[in-house]
């Protein structure tokens, strides 16, 4: 049973076919990252635009490289929550049209839905209860995750998302955006505790994250160094500075990716230990991030967890993962009607 799964909640434009929730049959992604990137993070309007421009080019590739045609469908599935209001509309509308137009039936997905589903496409040995660590640009979010498709969300940010405040501490330090990929990557050359950032929310009793407090931290910090001239440029790290005051961006970022990862992998633990689920998965584009998945494999390891993480073009955003939960929604009875709505916000339950 192939549905095709329209995303385009955020920057990407994507559209996927997938056979029987797993198969992915075409997994197409129009990134806009160099519209975005002048700015340092997302412009919604901007978004919005740039969907409109995609969207049908990138679902048509989407059927030509499954090879099939709107007569193979059997549903058509939508990202209508949460996310950009007006980047959410595109994609919904353009679902809605088609749904009509080739009489098939219509799926409104929560797009967090769709980035909890993606490892179970690809971890056959993925057991339930697990615990998901959804980490991305919008969201950070830990929840359980149970038999059927039903979640215990246990807790989320209550400022930025782990990967909103990687963007915002590349954007201080001038590195461009997005800012996860850079920073892990300097980080690998720095010193992880050359710098105490703090952990806000680490040892609270839930399953909270504050990661605002990291970047006026982060913030605060290189304004100083840099106006006492201790800052070392990225790539002269390798220079030994003269004066040992001086602090290299790389160990910047490795100081400030040590925070962010101990806070994510000690609830990740924690809720583990909490629930006794015996299996940790990651997802969104944070996921991406070397230190957390070295980091967590091992603190996993200690309490006899398994650590997964889909591959890359399934942990950022992706029209796959939309199709795929959509068919464990459509076999569970959703259908939506043609006067579906987008919605920013939307809880997982
Ligand atoms: O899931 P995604 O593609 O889009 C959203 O739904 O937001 O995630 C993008 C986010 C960006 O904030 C980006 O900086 C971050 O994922 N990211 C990373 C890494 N690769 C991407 N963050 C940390 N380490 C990485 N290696
Ligand atoms: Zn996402």
């Amino acid at each position: 049973m192939k549905i095709l799964g329209i995303d385009t909640s955020c920057d990407e434009t994507a559209a996927a076919v997938v056979a029987d929730g797993r198969d992915v049959l075409s997994n197409v992604v129009a990134s806009q990252i160099e519209v975005h990137q002048e700015y340092g993070g997302v412009v919604p309007e901007l978004a919005s635009r740039k969907h409109i421009e995609a969207i049908n080019y990138i679902v048509s590739r989407s059927l030509t490289e499954a090879d099939v045609t709107f007569k193979d469908l059997e549903a058509i599935a939508v990202t209508n929550r949460p996310g950009l209001i007006g980047a959410l509309l595109v994609g919904v509308a353009a679902a809605k049209s088609l749904a009509y137009c080739h009489n098939l039936p219509l799926l409104g997905i929560n797009h967090v839905e769709g980035h909890i589903y993606a490892n179970f496409m690809v971890h056959d040995a993925l057991t339930f209860p697990h615990i998901c660590l959804t980490v991305s640009g919008g969201h950070t979010l830990l929840v359980e995750v149970h038999e059927g498709w039903q979640y215990k969300v246990l807790g989320g940010t209550q400022d930025d998302a782990a990967g909103e405040v990687y963007d915002k501490v590349a954007k201080y330090l001038g590195l461009g955006f997005p800012g996860g990929k850079i920073i892990d990557d300097l980080a690998q050359k720095g010193d992880p505790a050359a710098i105490k950032f703090p952990r806000p929310m680490r040892n609270t009793d839930d399953y909270q994250f504050s990661f605002s407090g990291i970047k006026t931290s982060v913030r605060y910090f290189v304004e100083k160094a840099r106006r006492a001239g201790l800052l070392v440029d990225s790539g002269q790290a390798d220079v030994k500075p003269t004066n040992p005051d001086m602090v290299t961006i790389e160990d910047i970022a490795a100081s400030f990716q040590a925070a962010v990862v101990d806070v994510l992998v000690y609830k990740s633990i924690r809720a583990a230990k909490a629930t006794g689920a015996k299996a940790i998965t990651l997802t969104g584009g944070v996921a991406a991030n070397s230190q957390l998945r070295a980091s967590l494999k091992i603190a996993a390891t200690e309490i006899g967890a398994e650590v997964y993480y889909p591959p890359m073009n399934l942990c950022t955003d992706n029209g796959a993962m939309i199709a795929g939960i959509a068919y464990q929604k459509y076999q569970q009875g959703l259908r939506d009607a043609l006067s579906l709505n987008a919605t920013p916000n939307g809880s997982l339950v």
